[in-house]
């Protein structure tokens, strides 16, 4: 069995705080609002309050995705939470608490993925499998952080770059000539150290900026560079590249040399930050809810992240 997959439902959901660069200079950081928009691109990012946990915003992306999909949560056949700030540090899972939260069956897999700012490239792709071979009619595939847990509120060179949320899909069949076209996944373990949150002492993301940089635009270039390749595809090709939103730098980068026009980029990292493994998902819902994609869009997915991990998806939209 090879069924023709394809996402069928997208769902996003932020915290309603918003902190601006303004508001971080206020609070006494030794910043300024020009050096982080010259910088990063970002302008501001939500905040989740102390009771939100990523559960809390995987529930909301999920519900939206459902009910966009057109389908009930009783549906679902399985359910991949891709995220680095799981609810609990070791069990449950936070797919577990998603899979009682939404209502969904008992008789269908609840796992969650590690794979850092990747996770929802990682997590689609093993979703894509599930339905390709006809084991699932339809799988949720949530992406969710909320690393503002995660940072030194007074280390100005990381706290001013990520912010939290979630966003989901429903991946399911799609008929013929739509849907998921490649994906490919990567991983090279050596730069572990460049950004990682130290396993003795305070749960802070330390990150070597400017080697990670070198390193996202040296891996996601070539890759993106290769599956556009290999299925006979040039960058004008590409109706919509999303890419994890890390730096607006690295996204114009990747941009420039593949020839793709700029208004064919999605650039959601002004208002929301970094949101790790949220971030592709919720743009590509926020495509969908602002018209940019159509049945038929040629659409790119391209994850970078911890570990070191990459991955792209290329994809022809569904609905
Ligand atoms: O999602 C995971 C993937 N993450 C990424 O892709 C992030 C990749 N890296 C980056 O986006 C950039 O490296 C950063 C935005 C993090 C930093 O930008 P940069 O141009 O590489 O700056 P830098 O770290 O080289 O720092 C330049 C200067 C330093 O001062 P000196 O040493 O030149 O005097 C920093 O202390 O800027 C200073 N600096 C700041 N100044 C004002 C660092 N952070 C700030 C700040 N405000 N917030």
């Amino acid at each position: 069995m090879n069924f023709p997959v394809g996402i069928v439902g997208v769902g996003k959901c932020v915290p309603n705080t918003i902190v601006t660069n303004q508001d971080l200079v206020a609070g006494g950081l030794d910043t300024t609002d020009e050096w982080i928009v010259s910088r990063t691109g970002i302008r501001e990012r939500r905040i989740a309050d102390a009771e939100t946990r990523t559960s809390h915003l995987a529930y909301g992306a999920s519900q939206e995705a459902i009910k966009d999909a057109g389908i009930q949560p009783t549906d679902i056949d399985m359910v991949i939470v891709a995220t680095s700030t799981p609810d609990y540090a070791l069990f449950p899972s936070t797919a577990c608490l998603l899979q009682d939260r939404l209502g969904l069956r008992t008789d269908i897999g609840a796992v969650d993925v590690s794979a850092a700012c990747t996770g929802f490239n990682y997590a689609l792709s093993m979703a894509e499998q599930y339905v390709a071979t006809g084991a699932c009619r339809y799988v949720l595939v949530v992406a969710g952080d909320v690393l503002s847990r995660h940072v030194d509120w007074t280390d100005r060179s990381i706290c001013i770059l990520f912010g939290d949320g979630a966003g989901a899909c429903v991946v399911g069949r799609v008929p013929d000539g739509f849907g998921l076209i490649d994906s490919k996944l990567y991983s090279d373990g050596s730069y572990a150290d460049i950004l990682q949150v130290k396993p003795d002492g305070p749960s802070h993301i330390y990150m070597d900026g400017r080697a990670v940089f070198k390193v996202a635009v040296n891996a996601v270039v070539p890759a993106v560079e290769a599956i556009l390749k290999k299925n006979g595809l040039v960058g004008s090709d590409v109706d919509l590249l999303v890419m994890h939103q890390a730096n607006l730098r690295i996204i114009e980068a990747t941009r420039e040399r593949l020839g793709i026009p700029e208004d064919h980029v999605m650039k959601m990292i002004e208002i929301y930050g970094n949101t790790s493994a949220a971030s592709i998902p919720m743009a590509l819902c926020d495509a969908k809810q602002g018209g940019r994609l159509k049945r038929g869009s040629v659409v790119l997915l391209a994850g970078f992240g911890a570990g070191f991990t990459w991955g792209t998806t290329l994809l022809r939209w569904a609905y």
